[in-house]
Parts: C-alpha cells; sequence; structure tokens
C-alpha cells in the first residue's frame, strides 16, 4: 500500500526519514511503516548491504553509532542533509544482577544505548536547527521511566535517554525542532534473546532463584507482548502529529504513567515492589 501524506494539508510533500538500526524488530517496522506511507526512508544499519527491503522507498547506509568516524560518514551524505526526521532506534538490552554485570559490559551499553544516540542527536540538531524544522526521536522504554530487577544498567541507560530528550527538547524548541520519545512495553523483536544472552556472566547463588523466575515469566509472557508494528505506528503518530508532545508510551508505559498519578511516586515504587517479587 502505498499512500502519499502532506506536511500540510493539501500540499503533498516528500519527506525523508533516517532511522537507526533497522536490520530487525522495531527499526525495521518502522522502516517499512513510513515507506508505505510516502517518506523516502533510509535505513541505518551497521551491515547496510544485509538490508533487503522489497520496498524502492527504502535506502539502507551505513551506520554504526558506536563509532564517531560511521556517524560522521553517515551525515556528510547528501542524502542525509535533507531528512525531516530522525529516529534513533539502535540499542539493546541486557538482563543481569548488577554486582554480576562487569564493568566493560556497561560501558558498551551506555556507549550504544547513550552517547551513540546523543552523537548521532548531536548532529542532527544542527542540521535541524539551521532549517529552523526537523523532529528528533528517541526510543526509550517503559525501563526509561520505572526501575526492574536484573535490567539496572538497561534502565540507567534508558532514563538517561529520557533526560537527556527532554533537556535537548528546551534547547531546540525555540528554532521549530521537535525532541519526543517513544516508550515501547514488552515488543516481540530479537530484544530479548540479546538481553537474556547472558550463559558466559555467572550470577550470584543468592540472586538465581529470583532472577530464574523473571526468565521464566519472560518465555510465558512473550506472546502477549506488543508488535513491532504497532510501535512503528506510535513513531509514525509522534512524526506526523505535528504536535509539541514530549512523550509518547505504549501500553505498559502508559500504564506505569496512570499508577503514577494514581499512586504517587512512592505509591508506585511498592507497587513494582510486590509485581516483581521483591518484597
Ligand atoms: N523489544 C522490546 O521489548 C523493547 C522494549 C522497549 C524498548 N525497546 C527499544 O527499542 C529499540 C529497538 O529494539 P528492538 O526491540 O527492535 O530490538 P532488535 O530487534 O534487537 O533491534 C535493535 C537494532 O538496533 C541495532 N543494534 C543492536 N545492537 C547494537 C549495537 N550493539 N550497536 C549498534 N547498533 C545496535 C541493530 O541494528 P543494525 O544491526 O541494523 O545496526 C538492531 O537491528 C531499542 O532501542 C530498544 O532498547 C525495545
Amino acid at each position: 500500500m502505498t499512500r502519499m501524506v502532506g506536511w500540510c494539508a493539501g500540499m503533498p510533500e516528500q519527506k525523508t526519514i533516517l532511522v537507526t538500526g533497522t536490520s530487525t524488530g522495531i527499526g525495521h517496522a518502522a522502516a517499512i511503516h513510513f515507506a508505505e506511507r510516502g517518506w523516502n526512508v533510509l535505513a541505518g544499519s551497521r551491515h547496510p548491504e544485509k538490508l533487503h527491503f522489497i520496498q524502492e522507498r527504502i535506502t539502507p547506509i551505513g551506520i554504526d553509532v558506536n563509532s564517531i568516524e560511521s556517524v560522521d560518514r553517515c551525515f556528510a551524505d547528501e542524502r542525509v542533509k535533507k531528512i525531516d526526521c530522525l529516529v534513533n532506534n539502535a540499542g539493546y538490552g541486557l538482563l543481569l544482577p548488577f554486582e554480576d554485570t562487569p564493568p566493560e559490559e556497561i560501558e558498551r551499553m551506555f556507549r550504544t544505548n547513550v552517547f551513540g544516540l546523543m552523537e548521532v542527536s548531536r548532529r542532527a540538531a544542527k542540521l535541524f536547527r539551521e532549517k529552523r524544522a526537523g523532529t528528533i526521536i528517541n526510543i526509550s522504554s517503559v525501563l526509561g521511566r520505572i526501575g526492574a530487577p536484573w535490567y539496572s544498567v538497561y534502565c540507567a541507560s534508558k532514563f538517561a535517554v529520557e533526560g537527556f530528550s527532554e533537556s535537548l527538547s528546551h534547547e531546540l524548541r525555540p528554532f521549530g525542532v521537535h525532541v519526543k520519545i517513544v516508550e515501547p512495553s514488552g515488543t516481540q523483536t530479537g530484544f530479548h534473546h540479546i538481553a537474556y544472552d547472558t550463559e558466559k556472566f555467572p550470577i550470584t547463588q543468592d540472586y538465581r532463584a529470583r532472577y530464574e523466575t523473571k526468565r521464566n515469566d519472560h518465555d510465558r509472557g512473550v506472546n502477549r507482548y506488543d508488535t513491532p508494528e504497532s510501535v512503528a505506528a506510535v513513531i509514525w503518530q509522534a512524526a506526523t502529529d505535528g504536535a509539541w508532545k514530549l512523550r509518547y508510551p505504549l501500553r505498559q508505559a502508559k500504564q506505569a504513567a496512570l499508577a503514577r498519578r494514581l499512586l504517587g511516586e512512592e505509591g508506585l515504587w511498592r507497587k513494582l515492589l510486590k509485581k516483581f517479587g521483591s518484597l
């Protein structure tokens, strides 16, 4: 299905979006979602040569958010200079007790989920500020708003994305540039295989039983998770609604926001202690 959608009513206009991390999952679904609605899509990936999209409007482009040289190369491309929207999607999770998480794994995660996202944002901020238009959409998580056991480092990285994005929105708003945060909840992607690939890390005996319970809960619950396409639809909404709106939560993130309103911060924390079996 191809449908032209104009930015201004009655004035169809070709829009271009750059999405990072499009080989799988949410980024892949977002690339297709935008292309099917008439946008040109620059599908960012560490391995653009391996990407296969049937949509003509999608052009794979190399970007490894861990490498300044790669990010610079990407933004030196004339096609990237024309983007109207950036989606900082590349990222991954890790499910491990904090005590058992080696410092180099913490650095690795922050390099991708936070520092990489910041460097891509820096270049888009310049581009959009000079054009006096544009939208940066950062993919956070429900775990950017609440803490959860065994996700301490991932939560810290997504809390950082939330604080960074909210601050950046203040800096760029006077130039007509939107900064938005999409907060997926559990989504059926390869994310969980990567996050749960922790065999190489020995888990402290005291944590083991509760940790295993969480893994088993996940295995039972994964079929009820959101689809990547439903997250792509929310990214689309954030990119096209023209609203000065900061957060776009999905299911569990909406529930957490409601619980926070009803119970307050401490009340929500106590509720989560019970939910996660920490009491
Ligand atoms: N799935 C969930 O339950 C969930 C929930 C909340 C938030 N999120 C967030 O949604 C975003 C997309 O995740 P997903 O669920 O779609 O997972 P995914 O299927 O694993 O896709 C993540 C993409 O990010 C890129 N990437 C992964 N690790 C990277 C690394 N070390 N360095 C650079 N790029 C890397 C990869 O793209 P390339 O190989 O093409 O470079 C990969 O296709 C992430 O930011 C994640 O934190 C996911």
